[in-house]
């Protein structure tokens, strides 16, 4: 029974499809999450494969008139490589035509089947020849003609179907999985997930009655699909591919081959999926686990779409990025960090290449990049080049930035009775504490002059800002390894680390002074060279993304210049009246690209609410606005924007085409007074 390891699995993908950001974005957390774990020094194990059975596959390779495993083993390159590509460090890689799984997935079937859990029987129904599946009557979608019968999960036309096949007894354990899922609120999460699977398990019909789970229907018979594991109980019939897929996530592991293995792993610590596949992962699988009697995953991690123009992006869309496109123009460790950043899990998110360009040069470029800019030409012009020997590395500012850089090491891991960021699967609010981190470097260089001190004859005062900010440094490019590894290993060999300490142990990353003094810092070329949209993808035409308002070259000039301002009267200041608000909801408006219409808490009250129409869709998501605690003037006359009344107005910060909203630095309550 896996107690104190981590075992962390992606859904294995078709091979039909070649992969895009939302594949890689799955694969990219769990390896993420398999890193940190790494880091805090847990035994990991991190699975990912491929799904190559089933009618998809089939049709596939008989398209380009292929045998279909030697389509498989063709397609599965663009997966494996890419991981390779995109740095992925997983421990295995399994496939559901290897000898090992479908020996597995046979033995399986044997076993239920002697048990009584899997019988034959006549069915006729409405089937869905994309997603493998059939669909009962009361979920079939009726298409515009009226006539039409369409898939309510993909859109297709579904086909009538009369046949005998096999079908697993999942309905008998309808009030068990109920039960468990209510015990174990941590099985299933996000909770409105959760809530997702539980008000499809516990659902009643028009009269009050609850509706029965029913059996699964899991044989194709093979004259019409002869990709597939055959039943070993009757050969004219293949298994269906969720029941193979499933699966793999045993097989892989050793079930029924290496019991000291299996015991190792299982039960998993996360699978992550998509919310497409919400059901077989939370209504399919535990049961069939229920009915092979083994422990239940201990949680079902489910993340949402990538979108582009607020659609899932998909091959049968035709609207898929391809992540390779990133890989040349801002490398792999970019990628990485934007996926893992942008998306609050559970949520979907839109990808636009502006968005992520914007990302990566605010967050990279400026932030981060600035800071070991900074750091190295200061060490390099005032102390040769060298890490510092300082005696004593406290004053109250240094105290200030250590608390902070330390306190997000300790936020990301936790504690038994505080799950932290990771534990949580909070990437992106671990990603943006830990920029929060690196502002705070930036802004101690700011403070602190370091050049003046030095010009002042102030060695060792000198001496002990830079020595706090390569320590803030190294334990930041520790924090940011398991999503970078590729540049934090270039930042962490600079630094003076030797190759064994490249990769980080985490209680290094908890307490200061971990460089050696007197080891040299090399200067590195910048290590995220900002990069100019329009450069790589020329002028900003698609849709998709924001159309960008380009600052006229004289209003550049006026933001760069020190302005001369009219002085007002603090009579004339105090007729405005600023108070603080936090964002309640936030939606687009519809035909208004820049606009988004707020719900804002001004008070604690339930009236004290109010809305607000702001131009700063270019720049925030719905999702990325929610909970945030800005500033706002109250008392602005309403004004009406495309038909939607707005009560004030949020500030914001704008510089060039930047634009960042002005928030508290800190817990008030809304209403707060500002001024
Ligand atoms: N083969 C099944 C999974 C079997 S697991 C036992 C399958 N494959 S898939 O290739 O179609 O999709 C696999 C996963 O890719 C999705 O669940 C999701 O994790 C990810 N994504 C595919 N498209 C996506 C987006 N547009 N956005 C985010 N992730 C999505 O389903």
């Amino acid at each position: 029974m896996n107690e104190n390891n981590f075992y962390i699995t992606t859904p294995i993908y078709y091979v039909n499809d070649r992969p895009h950001i939302g594949h890689a974005y799955t694969t990219i957390l769990a390896d993420t999450l398999a890193r940190y774990h790494r880091l805090l020094g847990v035994p990991t194990h991190f699975l990912t494969g491929t799904d190559e059975h089933g009618q998809k596959v089939q049709n596939a390779a008989a398209k380009s008139n292929t045998a279909p495993l030697d389509y498989c083993d063709k397609v599965i390159l663009t997966f494996s490589n890419l991981w390779k590509d995109l740095n992925i460090t997983n421990d295995d890689f399994i496939r559901t035509t290897q000898e090992r799984h479908k020996q597995v997935v046979s033995q399986i079937l044997q076993n239920l089947y002697d048990k009584g859990e899997i019988y034959k029987a006549a069915y006729s129904g409405w089937y869905c020849v994309g997603c493998e599946a059939y669909i009962t009557e009361k979920d079939v979608k009726c298409g515009e003609s009226g006539n039409e019968h369409l898939c309510p999960n993909c859109g297709r036309a579904l086909e009538q179907r009369n046949e005998e096949s096999y079908y697993f007894k999942m309905g008998q354990y309808q009030d068990r999985l109920i039960q468990y899922i209510q015990d174990h609120p941590e099985f299933i999460q996000p909770t409105k997930f959760r809530n997702e699977t539980l008000g499809f398990l516990t659902s009643k019909d028009s009269n009050g009655n609850r509706n029965k789970l029913n059996d699964l229907c899991i044989g194709r018979p093979k004259e019409r699909l002869s990709w597939g594991i055959p039943l070993p109980f009757d050969n004219n019939f293949v298994t269906y591919v969720w029941f193979d897929a499933l699966v793999n996530y045993i097989s892989a592991i050793g079930y029924l081959r290496n019991d000291e293995e299996f015991g190792k792993w299982w039960p998993v610590n996360f699978h992550l999926i998509g919310k497409d596949i919400l059901k077989p992962h939370t209504v399919y699988w535990p049961t069939m686990l229920m009915a092979m009697g083994l422990p239940l995953p201990k949680t079902v991690f489910v993340h949402g779409w990538w979108l582009t123009n607020d659609t899932k992006m998909s091959k049968s869309l035709g609207n898929v990025i391809d992540p390779r496109e990133f890989l040349a123009s801002h490398g792999c460790d970019a990628l990485r960090y934007y996926l893992s950043a942008a998306m609050t899990i559970g949520q979907d998110a839109n990808f636009t290449r502006y968005l992520f360009n914007l990302k990566y040069n605010s967050d990279l470029a400026n932030t981060l990049g600035n800071l070991v800019n900074r750091a190295f030409a200061l060490l390099e012009k005032f102390n040769g080049g060298f890490v510092p020997e300082v005696e004593n590395l406290e004053d109250e500012a240094s105290a200030e930035l250590r608390e902070k850089t330390i306190g997000v090491a300790k936020a990301l891991g936790g504690t038994p009775d505080n799950p932290g960021y990771i534990d949580k699967l909070e990437l992106d609010k671990a990603l943006a504490d830990v920029m929060a981190a690196v502002r705070a470097g930036n802004a101690y260089v700011d403070s602190q002059k370091p050049w003046v001190l030095a010009k002042e004859g102030k060695v060792e005062e000198q001496a002990r800002i830079i020595r706090n900010l390569l320590e803030a440094l190294r334990i930041v490019s520790g924090l940011l390894y398991p999503v970078m590894p590729n540049k934090m290993t270039e930042l962490r060999l600079a630094l003076g680390l030797s190759q064994d300490e490249v990769e980080p142990v985490y209680s290094k990353l908890t307490t200061w002074s971990g460089l050696k003094p007197g080891s040299k810092v090399t200067k590195i070329p910048p290590l995220f060279p900002r990069i100019d949209y329009e450069a790589i993808w020329g002028p900003l035409v698609d849709d998709a993304e924001p159309k960008a308002e380009k600052p006229a070259k004289k209003e550049k000039k006026a933001a760069e210049a020190p302005q001369v301002y009219e002085p007002v009267t603090i009579d004339d200041f105090s007729k405005v009246c600023l108070m603080s608000a936090q964002i309640l909801s936030a939606e687009h408006i519809e035909g208004a690209k820049k606009l988004l219409k707020l719900q804002i808490a001004t008070g604690k009250g339930e009236d004290d609410t109010r809305q607000i129409v702001s131009g700063i869709a270019q720049w925030y998501t719905p999702e990325q606005l929610v909970g945030k605690s800005i500033v706002i003037v109250a008392n602005l006359q309403p004004v009406e924007l495309r038909g939607v009344k707005s009560y004030g107005m949020l500030l914001a910060a704008k510089f060039g085409e930047n634009l960042r909203l002005v928030t508290l630095d800190g817990s008030l309550p809304p209403g707060s007074i500002v001024g």
